[in-house]
């Protein structure tokens, strides 16, 4: 083995470790303690709780991984954008690891995760033009190379996962709200309600979904907890944000002509968004890109699948110097 590199992720509500393999790229260890249960309760991320949590679950996961200790060549951690509190717990841990095994420090940027998510035990091919659905971000972006990125379009307020939280949570579903729109929206029709679908009449190549959401929200109070209304609601809401994300994304692909689009983050697991895309790319002849379903969400894996990227181009931060940051350093204040 040529030696490998552990990987830390706590930007949001996952606790994960991974350790890789540097030149084979293979996921050697890989374990996620998921705190969503913790969190339903109160409807969304309490960050607090979530860095109580994250103090738990790393250390009792970095024990199971001790045997690879000998053969690592470096610490990767997610050091932005994400909750302060929660980054600071991975932060603390890999500069902790780092030091004493006088190891390299790699600090990784989360949305740059998400798109080597595409990459697990595999090579990265870039350029390559990404859509990141998340619940922190909406954003198209044209990826050059390992941190080098530039954002073509990006979400005006709410992001595309973070409405379907927001809209389960109105409709008393629970915590995270994506999977459980999705599922509910199965039994729904996606035309019972006319909900707008954002910017549809606006030349702006952006996103926004704190419209759809105000529209979704009167339809649920009209509704006054209609069990055979809530479907229709659900099916309807999905097919607008879908809608919205399809119409701005062409409009770009439109002008671009790129070869390949990659669609990653944790909502690209949503079958009615990837068949919307698959249709669109299919008829404009684009090769479309997706991460294997259990990556699509936050894991550590792709922190140390892009961590060997930056391995390879020696981007070391000492590690007294990295720094837990909540914004994104590299793609402006996205
Ligand atoms: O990438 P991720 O795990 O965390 C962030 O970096 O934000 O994404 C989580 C988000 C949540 O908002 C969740 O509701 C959404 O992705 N999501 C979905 C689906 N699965 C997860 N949204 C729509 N449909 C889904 N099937
Ligand atoms: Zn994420």
């Amino acid at each position: 083995m040529s030696g490998a590199i552990l990987s830390i992720e706590s930007s949001c509500d996952d606790s994960s470790v991974a350790v890789t393999d540097i030149e084979t790229k293979r996921v050697l260890f890989h374990k996620k303690i998921s705190q969503e249960s913790d969190h339903a309760l109160y409807g969304g991320v309490v960050p607090e709780l979530a860095s109580r949590l994250h103090a738990v679950a790393l250390p009792s996961i970095l024990e199971r991984c001790r045997e690879f200790f000998g053969s690592l060549k470096a610490v990767a951690v997610t050091s932005e954008p994400g909750l302060s509190v929660t980054l600071m717990e991975g932060v603390a841990m890999a500069q902790a690891l780092a030091i004493s095994m006088n190891l390299p420090l790699i600090g990784v940027n989360h949305l740059v995760g998400h798109v080597y998510s595409l990459f697990i035990e595999s090579e990265s091919v870039f350029p390559l033009t990404v859509l990141l659905v998340s619940g922190g971000h909406t954003m198209i972006m044209e990826v050059y190379d390992y941190n080098e990125v530039k954002v073509l379009a990006s979400t005006l307020d709410d992001s595309f996962g973070e409405s379907f939280d927001k809209v389960a949570k109105m409709m008393g579903l629970g915590y995270p709200g994506g999977p459980l729109i999705e599922e509910l929206a199965k039994k729904g029709d996606p035309y019972r309600f006319s909900f707008p679908v954002p910017l549809k009449n606006s030349k702006k190549i952006a996103f926004s979904y704190s419209g759809l959401k105000n529209a979704v929200r009167i339809a649920i109070e009209k509704s006054e907890g209609s069990k055979e209304l809530a479907p229709h609601i659900a099916a309807s809401f999905q097919r607008a944000a879908i809608e919205h994300l399809v119409d701005k994304s062409v409009k770009i692909l439109d002008l671009k002509k790129p070869e390949r689009f990659a669609i990653v983050g944790g909502a690209s697991a949503n079958m009615q968004l990837r068949d919307a895309f698959l249709r669109e790319c299919d008829t404009r002849g684009i090769e479309l890109l997706f991460a294997p379903l259990e990556y699509c969400s936050d894991n550590a894996v792709m922190i140390g699948r892009a961590a060997i990227d930056g391995y390879k181009k020696a981007l070391f931060t000492p590690a007294t110097k990295l720094k837990a940051n909540p914004k994104s350093t590299i793609f402006g204040d996205a």
